[in-house]
């Protein structure tokens, strides 16, 4: 197979973890013999320095020629805010791409290991029965691309509004990818809202429903968000694909995020109707421990994984590198962000291309 990637590593730990991630590219391209071509570009910060943009038009067409995105991750110092280089830097880079290319829907995959559940912040009996779950959020609707407005009233008062808008073809969109996805695992869909008080949730609710009888083999159940964020805290379990808004999804995937116990694990796929993606990992640029050669590049690499799987049909692959990554931790590998020396396991700190090694060694077998 010959695919044209665009990698684009970014800001902070965007750089060091992707060139690990491009070392398994590597691998898995020699071992299947793909040709996988790698298409550079600048983005945030980075792209900042040299074209005064966070998203320069030079980035925005290498993308539009490559078959897949591999994104770092974007943002500086938040203590140098005041710096154009750092202002809105995640918003504009973000934000643009998914506009650029209608990037509808979001899938975030998270589960707990069973052999990091010590580094889990929730409690061995919480998560005794496993946690495995995809969380699809839509992502062009919702109050991040209606009217934003700031401006004084007749009182003198400054009065701030954003606009949160949904038409029933973006949510129709959405649920099918949910219900499609559930169909491969548990047949379970949670779809979220808050349609005790919004318009825009009841909408959500009524379409959901609809699109759910055209998938009558998968359950559907609703729950309110308020109560979402709280049974992800004392039941994750549950879950299976959890569907949401795009604000609730921004919360929601956090706090999911970090019950595995590390943002530094977790991938991210943004799709649009075409299947065309951007693949990250979700934990954002972390500054404070950029450029020491100790991030955790297991993010970025699971992210190549979901990008070979999702955008290039290859399973295989993507699942050599997730055993990988799993063999790895099993044979007690972990960054400083995953190491807990009060484990019971045998396990060993290593930094970013030690981590790496370990999982490549373990694609080449
Ligand atoms: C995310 C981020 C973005 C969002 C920001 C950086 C605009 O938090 O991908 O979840 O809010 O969608
Ligand atoms: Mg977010």
């Amino acid at each position: 197979m010959k695919k044209h990637i665009a990698v684009l590593p970014g800001d902070g730990i965007g750089p060091e973890v992707m060139t690990q991630a491009l070392r398994v590219l590597e691998t898995i391209a020699y071992k299947f013999n793909h040709e996988f071509i790698v298409n550079r570009a600048l983005v945030g910060g980075a792209a900042y320095d040299e074209y005064k943009s966070h998203f320069p038009e030079e980035t925005k067409r290498i993308c539009e020629h490559c078959d897949a995105i591999l994104f770092g991750s974007v943002g500086g110092p938040v203590s140098d805010q005041h710096l154009d280089k750092w202002k809105n830097c995640e918003a504009n880079s973000i934000l643009s791409l998914r506009k650029l290319f209608k990037f509808s829907a979001n899938l975030r995959p998270v589960r707990i290991l069973p052999e990091l559940q010590g580094v889990s912040p929730l409690k061995a009996q919480t998560i005794k029965t496993g946690v495995d779950m995809i969380i699809v959020r839509e992502l062009l609707g919702d109050s991040y691309f209606g009217e934003h407005k700031q401006f004084t009233d007749n009182r003198n008062m400054r009065i701030a509004s954003d606009l949160s808008v949904y038409s029933e073809d973006q949510i129709a969109n959405v649920a099918h990818t949910a219900f499609r996805l559930a169909r491969a695992r548990q047949k379970k869909v949670t779809s979220v809202d808050k349609a005790n008080v919004l318009s825009t949730s009841k909408l959500w609710r009524t379409v959901v429903k609809e699109i759910g009888q055209e998938h009558p083999d998968i359950q559907l159940e609703e729950m309110l968000v308020d109560n979402c964020a709280m049974q992800l805290v004392i039941n994750p379990s549950q879950f299976d694909i959890i569907l949401t808004t795009n604000m609730f999804g921004d919360i929601l995937s956090d706090t999911a995020a970090v019950l595995p116990g590390s943002l530094g694990l977790l991938a991210s796929a943004s799709l649009n109707d075409k299947g065309f993606g951007l693949f990250e990992p979700p934990g954002g640029s972390a500054p404070d421990i950029a450029g020491k050669g100790i991030a955790n590049p297991i993010a970025q690499i699971n992210s190549l994984a979901m990008l070979l799987r999702l955008s290039f049909d290859l399973e295989k692959e993507a699942k050599l590198i997730e055993n990988a990554i799993e063999g790895a931790l099993k044979d007690g590998y972990r960054t400083q962000d995953i190491y807990h020396q009060s484990e019971s396991t045998q396990t060993q700190l290593v930094g970013t291309k030690e981590m790496a090694d370990q999982i490549l060694k373990r694609i080449s077998v």
